[in-house]
């Protein structure tokens, strides 16, 4: 069994998580990239980093059943088990859902529940916070609404700009995502019954 990581975009998160499962001889390697977007740079990182790596063209699909079907029937050629979330800009739908109860898991750069969504580092700059930070949670239906697995705090300087706290938050990002994940591979933390994930009926 294996985990794959779905980005969209830079794949910085993807990068710190596979040189971590090697550090740290995980028991479970990173051995697929999944991308929703065929130009995203996290697929150069795949291939740099020698992680098998396939691109999605969501649009091509009829709805979001038929993408995430076929993406499930490519999750199960790669014997995944663990699905990590890394700047994947998509809601997952009730057919991953269904498929991985309590074993999709996403990262976020806000202290949720505060600026949930798109651009959070950006909301946090312009609502003025003094600390911000960084969520690992389970992925529900909902946009970062799943219960919370671990989170940590980056304080917000007065002369931070978008770059500079952008950077922080992803230097924290860089390391407690894979500590999470190494956490819940080794059994420091247990994830909830597979039964007890409720989904509301498909729209
Ligand atoms: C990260 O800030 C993550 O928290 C958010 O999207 C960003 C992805 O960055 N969900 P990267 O592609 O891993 O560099």
């Amino acid at each position: 069994m294996s985990i794959a990581v779905f980005a969209s975009g830079s794949g910085s998160n993807f990068e710190a998580l596979v040189e971590r499962s090697r550090k740290q001889h995980w028991p479970q390697p990173i051995s697929l990239l999944l991308c929703d977007k065929p130009q995203a740079k996290a697929l150069e990182r795949a291939e740099r980093l020698r992680v098998p790596a396939v691109a999605f063209h969501p649009k091509e699909y009829k709805d979001k059943a038929a993408y995430e079907q076929d993406v499930l029937h490519c999750l199960q050629e790669h014997n995944i088990e663990w699905i990590m979330l890394a700047g994947y800009m998509r809601l997952v739908g009730p057919t991953l859902l269904e498929a991985y109860p309590w074993r999709i898991l996403n990262i976020h750069p806000s202290l949720l529940p505060a600026f949930q969504g798109k651009d959070a580092v950006r909301q946090a700059l312009e609502y003025g916070v003094r600390w911000t930070g960084v969520t690992v949670h389970w992925v529900d239906e909902g946009m970062d609404t799943g219960p919370i697995l671990d989170q940590k705090p980056v304080l917000v300087e007065p002369h931070d700009t978008m770059e500079t706290l952008q950077r922080k938050v992803q230097f924290v990002e860089h390391n407690l995502y894979p500590a999470v994940m190494y956490k819940l591979l080794t059994g420091r933390i247990l994830p909830p019954d597979p039964s007890s994930m409720e989904l509301k009926e498909e729209q």
